[in-house]
């Protein structure tokens, strides 16, 4: 099959391949997806799940990208729930090889049904961002109506998940970013916004919730705002500063298929919009993914057009 192969991390993106590899065989429990369109985040060469696999020896050729939406073209020993020729999205191991290529094998359970009127890339676009910002929001940061969420990076592919899922719980979202990213941020849903480079964070007042998607000096002014009783929650590694009389949590997605069929319904109703900035072919992939070019959301791939 045609797959996307990075082979050194120095390198990075800039090392990135086309190239043919073996097809993935279904492990127990697994399907393969014959993939239409595949998802990316551009830190994962730093991640070291892009490098080893899980016993940590290395596994370089490895083909990034965790975020999949295709159809099932075979399951493995004793896979249930799902079956061939079955539309599916979700969230690839990161540990395995990853959904830039043709076929992909993935545990069944990190898959989600994928309803028929649903292009297969605004699906391909939604496990990391989509999840990220659910777990974020109600898992760990245990999100009420009516409470006040500082959502950093609010026009990014998280951040605008995160402003749009906090609305519709009936929270307050103050959006940050860049002074580029007011009116996109704004048109998400953003309550208001804050410049990071110009305006004063700290006259935002008191919030409930930080959605950090930035970290360092930002997430410790960000920590100071936090009422007591709220939470900082992190998802660019261990947290940097905590919250006087708060909780402060840093966590890696799950997949989850109850939260994706959630996610992609709102999709579907018009609740969720998708940030996706470009859709290029597995053929043009290296230069679409080419970190050079600065992208305003997601990069997607589509395999089978
Ligand atoms: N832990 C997890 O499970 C998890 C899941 C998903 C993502 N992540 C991580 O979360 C981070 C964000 O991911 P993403 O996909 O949302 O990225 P993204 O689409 O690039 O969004 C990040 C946004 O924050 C803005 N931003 C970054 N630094 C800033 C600064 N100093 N001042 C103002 N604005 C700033 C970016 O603007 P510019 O583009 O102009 O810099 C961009 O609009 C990445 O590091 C990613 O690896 C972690």
């Amino acid at each position: 099959m045609k797959a996307i192969v990075v082979t050194d991390q120095a390198a990075g993106l800039a090392g990135m391949t086309l190239t043919e590899r073996p097809e993935p065989t279904a492990a127990i429990n697994d399907v393969v997806v014959q993939i239409h369109a595949s998802g990316f985040v551009p830190t994962e060469m730093d991640w070291p799940s892009t490098w080893t696999d899980r016993a940590g020896h290395d596994k370089a050729p490895s083909i990034p990208g965790h975020e999949v939406a295709g159809v099932v073209s075979a399951l493995g020993y004793g896979t249930t729930g799902l079956s061939i020729g079955q539309r599916v999205f979700g969230l690839a191991d990161w540990h395995r090889d990853g959904t830039l290529a043709e076929y992909v094998a993935v545990e069944a359970r990190n898959l989600a049904p994928l309803p028929g009127d649903v292009d297969f890339t605004v699906a391909a676009s939604l496990p990391i961002s989509g999840l990220t910002a659910w777990q974020g929001l109600f898992q760990h940061g245990r999100l009420q109506a009516g409470q006040a969420v500082l959502a950093h990076g609010a026009a990014g592919a998280v951040g605008t998940m995160v402003t749009q899922l906090a609305r519709e719980a009936g929270a307050y979202v103050i959006g940050t970013g860049r002074a580029a990213d007011r009116e996109k941020a704004l048109d998400f849903g953003a309550d208001e916004f804050v410049d990071l480079e110009n305006d004063a964070l700290d006259a935002v007042g008191r919030v409930d919730l930080v959605f950090d998607v930035i970290g360092g000096e930002i997430q410790k002014r960000s920590a100071a705002l936090i009422k007591p009783g709220g939470t900082l929650v992190s998802i660019v590694g261990p947290v940097e500063a905590h919250p006087a009389d708060g909780l402060a949590v840093d966590f890696v997605v799950e997949a989850d298929r109850a939260e994706l069929v959630e996610i992609v319904q709102r999709v579907r109703d018009g609740r969720l919009r998708t940030n996706i900035d470009t859709i290029a072919p597995l053929d043009e992939a290296v230069s679409a993914l080419n970190p050079t070019v600065r992208r305003k959301g997601k990069t997607i791939i589509s395999i089978r057009p």
